[in-house]
């Protein structure tokens, strides 16, 4: 019997780096209800959630508010930098959630550099930490479950030849 050896398939993408955990940490990575089957943004989303757990572990150690400042700013421009990114691949993928989406990031970015901008401004720094950490993990916890996760079911739209729609592949 003849063995087909050389049909190639392509080598699966590289599974995220699994996130660093400790007891410290306020959130963490759930494989089974945060995976949106998008390696980049899984991988964005990880991130997301280890410079959280950073917000609340230099909150716990008391660190001055200037350097809480800078982790806040620096979380903010890496949110917007991945809202980006996610959202053109649901568009990318005519997701249903792609409007929903857009809006939620938009009202998220609003609502944290509003409380960013009060921490400057506030007498009890420590109060509005708190506050910006636990909206912050609450919204990305649920949104991540809730609207992102969608990607799951919107396939990768292959690029059209001659003009012909082609078929969904495979999302991986
Ligand atoms: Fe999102």
């Amino acid at each position: 019997m003849d063995v087909i050896m050389n049909e190639k398939r392509p080598p699966p993408p590289p599974a995220p780096d699994p996130v660093e955990t400790s007891d410290l940490d306020f959130i963490r990575w759930d494989e089974a209800r945060m995976t949106t089957g998008v390696a980049s943004i899984d991988e964005q989303h990880m991130e997301l959630i280890c410079h959280l757990n950073e917000l609340h572990r230099a909150h716990l150690a008391g660190l001055q508010p200037d350097d809480i400042k800078k982790i806040l700013k620096f979380l903010g421009r890496y949110a917007e930098s991945h809202f980006r990114h996610e959202e053109g691949i649901m568009e990318e993928r005519l997701c249903p959630q792609r409007k929903e989406n857009r809006l939620a990031h938009a009202k998220f970015l609003f609502a944290y550099q509003e409380l960013v901008s009060n921490f400057s401004i506030e007498e009890d720094p420590d109060q509005i930490a708190e506050e910006i950490k636990n909206m912050a993990a609450r919204w990305l916890v649920g949104h991540i479950c809730r609207v992102d996760a969608g990607l799951r079911d919107c396939p990768r739209i292959a690029p059209k030849e001659n003009g012909n729609p082609q078929p969904p592949t495979s999302s991986l």
